[in-house]
């Protein structure tokens, strides 16, 4: 799936990030959606695209009412005051939104009792009575993840109302055993209320097409074909009082449900743009509008967006997204990220400590246009940066920049050194552009990088200190013919310099500038791409200063310290069976066992083979485990701790005499033996324990 590829005809693309919820702060992994999507926009605006960037902070549901009233503030003071430190947090990274806006506005509440009433008119909302759990004491319905309780297949104290983080099963709220309300810790009780439902089946042959119509990564869209296989449910759209949203119209203390509103935020927050800008909404939104329109979102909300919100503009007479382009997690040096190894980064402390533009750099020598997970790897970061962005381009530019100030007055010259060279680099535009329309930005900085590789060759190659030093004053003859040479080998360096910066400015727009300053030419200016294919002669530039520094390992370290929560808490901190993790040390200890009983669990070193998601759960991976006299296959609920591919190769030990357990998503036939609180803090053995698979334990 790709966008239309560029074409001389400028196009008007919208493009939309998700829409962070307003209860807490952005974290660097929110960044690396913004970071994707700001370097496409930022791309076509140097194509000369009429492009519009749009979001929102979305306002609405459950946890935001709870988390105000938790801070003691009104739902809109606390929207108002995240919405502030999100918008500085874009600023400082160098997000480029043409909009900002927030699904608690009038355009949303017009837009959305819009597309309701159209749903409505149309047939496709249904009402019925529904059954769900309330707690009594807060006088309020209680959202699934409101709600723990005992797992009820496998018994595990402490689960949400909606799956179990040990067994990786799903279930009902009304099924979980013990239930107490996370709100008030009151037993909940079952209530019934009528509730608008969209009957998403109304659309399955619609959806079918479209899906299958080429507005999908290839990987997206074989997750959504699971979903059809599932069968299209109707979605429950309204929420009772209190609520934090929009009443529906005609109701009182009856609520839109947040998802219901907030991808409609897209159109209000450029509905507020087109108010502020003169420009048409209809012609972007309307049914069968020739403009293009892009969203850019995690996997994790692929459902409503492939799905839902096709359907809902398609009931509703809108024009549908031209593609949706899901990207993966953020892993922090190969595992999820965590507030006790201090890799729960939030945006701010990232920019305290460092400038936006090599994480920018990072993320886009990593990304791709498929729905996969990016390792941060912090170690990699730093050599990294440091060695492409400060080692190999910005110091074409310091190197050449002392020569053209020293002996020619800040002046390039007349002619190129290498003009084939120089033609080498212009004709990579072509192929570098393509990279960014597709998203392959991974793909675009190699080949800039081998750019750079190439002008340093020339540059040590052409040996300018010599030139300098038998031309440098211009004396006699055979002076001015080093002293001509080393002006256009420096005039050949700054040029192909200004081709890397340039190439790079949808990547690392600081620099951008910065360069661009200095060479006193605008490289991120509207329609500016092609203006890098004329070299830059006769041309003053501005005295050269340090355009960007080496990352220092302490300033990362430094991130790493402020991230971490050293505060233990109780929460996660027990023993599950599917994981097995021991422990801690607060925790009160288990009956006692005698010797006997110990010495039956038959403990053996495993390699994993294969480690593997499982669909529907979102703990449990299905380890394939080489146990040396055989292989099993053993389900463990270390997904937060552990990507899969990271856990290829690694040894853990197993419990191995463990009857069969027959769990939902197969039998699993051992226990992952794992030490650690839970959650992102597990840990099993390391690569190379040193013990072969199949040893016993003691
Ligand atoms: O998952 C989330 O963080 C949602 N706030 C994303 C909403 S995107 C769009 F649909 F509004
Ligand atoms: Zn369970």
């Amino acid at each position: 799936m790709t966008a239309r590829p560029h074409k001389k005809q400028p196009r008007k693309i919208l493009v939309t990030s998700a829409l962070p919820y307003a209860n807490g702060p952005l974290h660097i992994g929110h960044m690396l959606e913004y970071i994707q999507s700001d370097i496409w926009v930022r791309f076509q605006r140097l194509r000369g695209h009429e492009i519009y960037h749009v979001c929102a902070d979305d306002a609405h549901g459950t946890p935001i009412m709870l988390r105000a009233r938790d801070d003691g503030v009104t739902p809109e003071e606390l929207i108002a005051r995240m919405e502030k430190e999100h918008r500085d947090d874009y600023r400082d990274f160098g997000i480029s939104f043409d909009n900002y806006h927030s699904t608690h506005s009038e355009e949303n509440r017009a837009i959305a009792e819009g597309i309701f009433a159209a749903l409505q008119g149309g047939g496709h909302i249904a009402r019925r009575e529904i059954e769900q759990s309330y707690d009594a004491a807060e006088k309020m319905f209680l959202p699934d993840r409101f709600i723990k309780g005992e797992c009820p297949r496998c018994g595990a104290a402490e689960q949400y109302g909606d799956s179990c983080e040990n067994c990786g099963s799903t279930h009902t709220p009304a099924e979980l055993r013990n239930p107490v309300s996370v709100i008030s810790g009151s037993t909940p009780v079952l209530k019934s209320s009528e509730h608008y439902f969209f009957r998403l089946g109304d659309f399955s042959e619609f959806l079918k097409e479209w899906v299958d119509g080429g507005h999908l990564q290839e990987d997206a869209r074989n997750k959504v074909s699971e979903w059809f296989a599932d069968g299209l449910r109707d979605w429950d759209i309204s929420r009772d009082a209190p609520y934090f949203g929009f009443t529906i119209p005609g109701e009182s203390g009856k609520y839109f449900y947040v998802w219901l509103d907030a991808p409609i935020g897209y159109m209000a927050s450029f509905k507020n743009l087109c108010d502020k800008k003169g420009l048409d909404f209809d012609e972007f939104w309307r049914a069968g509008s020739e403009t293009e329109l892009y969203h850019f979102i995690g996997k994790d909300i692929l459902y409503f967006h492939a799905l839902f919100w096709p359907a809902m503009l398609h009931g509703a007479n809108h024009r549908k997204p031209s593609a949706l382009f899901a990207h993966g997690f953020l892993t922090v040096d190969g595992r999820k990220m965590s507030k006790s190894r201090g890799t729960f980064i939030m945006a701010r402390t990232y920019l305290n400590h460092l400038a936006p533009d090599y994480l920018r750099y990072y993320f886009a020598a990593k990304l791709n246009h498929r729905v996969e997970d990016l390792d941060l790897n912090l170690e990699d970061f730093v050599r990294r940066v440091n060695s492409d962005l400060v080692g190999k381009v910005v110091n074409i530019a310091s190197r050449s920049a002392g020569f053209v100030h020293q002996h020619f007055g800040g002046k390039l010259g007349g002619a190129l050194d290498d003009e084939t060279l120089f033609a080498e680099f212009t004709a990579a535009a072509a192929t570098v552009a393509d990279h960014f329309e597709r998203r392959r930005y991974s793909r675009a900085v190699r080949v800039i990088m081998d750019l750079a590789d190439r002008a340093n060759r020339y540059w040590s190659a052409a040996r300018p200190w010599e030139l300098a030093g038998a031309g440098g004053d211009g004396e006699g003859e055979s002076d001015a013919g080093a002293r001509d040479k080393l002006l256009a080998v420096c005039t050949q360096s700054l040029n192909m310099f200004r081709i890397l910066a340039g190439f790079l400015a949808p990547v690392t727009p600081a620099l951008a500038r910065r360069a661009g300053d200095f060479l006193r030419v605008d490289l991120s200016a509207a329609g500016g791409w092609d203006d890098l294919q004329t070299p830059l002669l006769n041309h003053t530039i501005a005295p050269f200063t340090p355009l960007l520094a080496r990352i220092d390992r302490r300033q990362v370290r430094n991130i790493v310290n402020d991230s971490r929560d050293t505060t233990t808490t109780s929460d996660g901190a027990t023993v599950t069976s599917a994981t097995a993790t021991t422990a801690s040390a607060h925790e009160p200890l288990a009956a006692a066992i005698c010797m006997d009983e110990f010495t039956k669990v038959d403990l053996r070193v495993a390699r994993i083979v294969k480690a593997e998601a499982v669909a529907g759960a979102d703990k449990l991976l299905r380890l394939t485990m080489d146990l040396g006299f055989e292989t099993r296959t053993v389900f463990a609920g270390i997904k937060p701790a552990y990507a899969p591919a990271d856990l290829e190769g690694r040894l853990a030990v197993v419990a191995a005499n463990l009857a069969p357990r027959k769990m939902r998503f197969g039998v699993s036939e051992g226990m992952v033996l794992a030490a650690g609180p839970g959650g992102g803090d597990i840990w099993l053995l390391s690569a190379d324990a040193g013990a072969p698979p199949g040893s016993r334990v003691k």
